[in-house]
């Protein structure tokens, strides 16, 4: 049994702590969601870089990117199909804008879930002009039909579609504009063979580097006129789990404490005790990774335990466990994958403050 020692990182198995807004004591402006989601597309696209010059990290892909777009330009012909993976987060939406800004096209964004129906793919291959990209995320989630449909789509620019039904019914190809496809996923191993196959070029993107992230949340200060210190963004940086996304939302966040605090400058002290209030940890995991792997040390004995119990003990989404937490937690030591299950680590009792567990006996020792 794991017996746990006081620490500072708050236990998300204890009810969580109240509202943040009354936490900081001041009145909360409640904007209709439309208002909100505006906002909030507005300040995305600000801080989106828009060159691949201006794109920090992922070296070796923009070297791939840089030379894919050079040549494609001298022939002029669409880039190549392109599909990366690797967790939510990283940039993948944005590459494929950069790409569309670069090539001097546009993009089209959407995901699988939202081509549900023949027609729904068609009717965007048809609206296409010559060169656009189309993004699709979480590709591995298209249905059988509107795959089927993209094969030829992708390999001959040539849409085969059904007229008629039963014995009357024939098949008509329409001609496409060249096009690209841009297919982004969490999980290249789920999308089926011919469809990657037809990808010129898979890439992974990778968790980012700290001085990555921390040039990331300068830049972000900078467009959004908000003071930041070197450690402040190294602070900010440094919680962010390797992720852009989530630095530039916590950067948000602590912005809001400094000016509540009438603080002028994003300082390490104002950012640390800002994401405590946010319940960051200083390692960068949240509450709901604290509650993956509390659950884990608490009823699972520390493991191995399934994603379906996992999830059922916890009351989190399997899928969002699975491609959203897990893998920053995995790759950093946090958990370990078997086919038997998941088990926490040394690193994990130690991190979440709990005594090291003894060492498992093995069944040979204990016959
Ligand atoms: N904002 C989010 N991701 C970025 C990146 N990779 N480079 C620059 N700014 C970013």
């Amino acid at each position: 049994m794991a017996i746990k020692r006081s620490s500072d990182s708050p236990d998300p198995q204890q009810p969580r702590k109240k509202n943040l807004a009354k936490q900081l004591n001041y009145e909360v402006t409640l904007l209709s969601p439309q208002a909100n989601t505006q906002e909030t597309e507005h300040n995305e696209a600000k801080i989106r870089p828009q060159k691949l010059v201006d794109y920090i990290g992922q070296k070796k892909l923009k070297g791939i990117l840089n030379m894919a777009i050079a040549a494609a330009k001298s022939r002029a012909d669409p880039l190549d199909h392109l599909l990366l993976y690797g967790p939510p987060g990283l940039g993948k939406t944005t590459i494929s804008l950069i790409l569309a800004a670069e090539m001097g096209v546009d993009c089209k964004i959407t995901s699988a879930p939202a081509l549900e129906r023949p027609r729904d793919i068609t009717g965007l291959l048809v609206s296409l002009k010559p060169g656009d990209i189309i993004f699709i995320d979480e590709i591995h989630r298209l249905n059988r039909m509107t795959e089927e449909l993209l094969y030829p789509a992708m390999e001959d620019f040539r849409l085969d579609v059904t007229i008629g039904k039963g014995q009357t019914a024939k098949t008509r190809s329409i001609p496409l504009p060249p096009f690209t496809l841009v297919g982004a996923t969490t999980k290249a191993g789920a999308l089926s063979s011919p469809l990657r196959d037809r990808f010129g070029i898979i890439q992974r993107l990778r968790f980012y580097e700290l001085d990555e992230l921390t040039l990331i949340v300068k830049r972000t200060a900078e467009i959004l006129n908000t003071s930041i210190s070197e450690t402040g963004a190294i602070e900010i940086a440094r919680r962010s789990r390797g992720t852009p996304r989530i630095a530039n939302r916590l950067l948000r966040r602590v912005r809001d404490y400094v000016q509540v605090e009438k603080a002028k400058t994003i300082t390490e002290d104002l950012a640390a005790t800002a994401m405590n209030l946010f319940d960051v940890d200083a390692q960068g995991l949240d509450w709901t990774d604290r509650l993956v792997l509390n659950t884990i040390i608490k009823q699972f004995n520390g493991g191995p335990a399934g994603l379906e119990a996992i999830a059922a003990a916890t009351g989190e989404d399997r899928k969002t466990i699975e491609e959203v937490y897990e893998p920053y937690l995995l790759q950093n030591g946090y958990l370990s994958r078997t086919h038997r299950g998941r088990t926490v680590t040394a690193k994990t009792y130690r991190h979440l403050g709990y005594d090291a567990p003894e060492p498992k006996q093995t069944q040979i020792e204990l016959l």
